[in-house]
């Protein structure tokens, strides 16, 4: 066999995203051992710097070892148990994923829902949990990769603010690329995943617990569904104990760790302003090419713009003539929207003028 030598690709699809070198070449230092003290340190630093850019307090924050569904599947199974009830809102795909694990931990789900590509309405969702006070939880994603929506969801975090339903959040496609801020805006559990706006390979799912998610988890009465994803016991590996559960996956801990140090050396906030102007400069671009847009206008996401190509485009034969030609990806459509429209993500190093006007340039050859 070969030895393993892939292309130089432009990954601007919806994840992952071009890795910067310095995450690569930290993911090529000698490894130790899960329980060496020298990682210990390192576990630390991993969790204090995902607290700044969670923007919490929230000791329980730490990387699931998996993708962002681990963090998905992590949230749920622990916060959830047979008999609950469960307000989950859906306009897209990540959405029907939820409701999914939801019913798999056995709870009753109630959906609010919205068309795909559009916005749920934040009133509508008040008023669902309003008739709902039981529910254990409210979810909802917070950047719809499968649509490019940017759900608002700050009035709901401030209506459950003093109620016990929690609120939690999937973050996959927004942590580090769009404002979040998890103890102002009163989310009490949230999840996200490494290869979108962190930068970094996929294979963590960093994840964040408040006291109200950890009052609910305190007093189970079933024990959590998954033995992996228990995070009582995760927690007496990532906390104080530093007992062994799993073996960590060492190198994608150093590959974190270098990907929240480039993102602290940059400026949250300068971050976030860089993906919505690469966002701006995108959305300019195809529009004096003819494309359009599928996400609601107001609400559109800057890591992941879900575009119309124009009339009489060959959509997935022009985006497979962009990998295979341009070494340039882009994603399709999923569901309603497959073979319709493309997602183009501009996510960590890729939001930015310079990748953006690679894509266009290439585009211009189809036009
Ligand atoms: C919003 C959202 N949630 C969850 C996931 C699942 O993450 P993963 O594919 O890393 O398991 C994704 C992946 O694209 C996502 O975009």
């Amino acid at each position: 066999m070969d030895e393993l030598k892939p292309p130089q690709r432009l990954l601007l699809g919806p994840g992952p995203c071009n890795v910067p070198y310095r995450v690569l070449r930290a993911m090529s230092t000698p490894l130790v051992g899960h329980l060496d003290p020298l990682f210990m340190k390192m576990m630390d630093e991993v969790c204090q710097m995902l607290r700044q850019v969670f923007k919490t307090e929230n000791q329980m924050t730490f990387p699931v070892s998996g993708t962002g569904s681990a963090g998905m599947e992590a949230t749920f199974v622990n916060l959830l148990e047979p008999g609950d009830t469960a307000v989950v809102c859906l306009n897209g795909v990540f959405g029907t994923r939820m409701a999914d694990v939801a019913e798999r931990c056995g709870a009753k789900v109630i959906k609010v829902e919205a068309e795909w590509g559009q916005p749920l309405d934040q009133g509508k969702i008040i008023e669902t949990l309003k008739a709902h006070p039981e529910a254990k939880l409210c979810a909802i994603v917070y950047a719809e990769t499968s649509t490019g929506i940017l759900q608002p969801i700050q009035e709901i975090g401030e209506y459950l603010k003093d109620k016990d339903t929690l609120f939690l959040v999937d973050a996959v496609t927004a942590l580090a690329g769009v404002k979040l801020e998890l103890d102002a805006w009163g989310i009490d559990a949230c999840y996200s995943g490494t290869q979108k706006c962190l930068a970094v390979p996929p294979g963590l799912a960093p994840v964040s617990f408040g006291p109200k998610a950890i009052e609910v988890l305190k007093n189970r009465k079933t024990k959590v569904q998954s033995w992996y994803l228990d995070l009582t016991m995760l927690m007496k590996y990532w906390g104080s104990e530093r007992l062994y559960h799993h073996t960590a996956p060492i190198t994608m801990i150093y590959g974190l760790r270098e990907g929240l140090r480039i993102i602290l050396e940059e400026g949250l906030d300068e971050r976030i302003a860089r993906h919505a102007a690469a966002a701006g400069h995108l959305a300019k671009g195809l529009t004096e090419m003819g494309f359009g847009f599928w996400a609601a206008e107001g609400y559109r996401l800057p890591p992941l713009t879900s575009a119309i190509p124009p009339q009489g485009w060959d959509v997935e034969g022009i985006r497979k003539k962009l990998l295979a030609d341009y070494d340039i990806e882009v994603g399709g459509g999923l569901g309603p929207a497959a073979g319709k429209i493309w997602r183009i993500g501009l996510m960590g190093e890729n939001a930015c003028v310079q990748k953006v006007a690679v894509l266009l340039r290439a585009l211009q050859d189809f036009a």
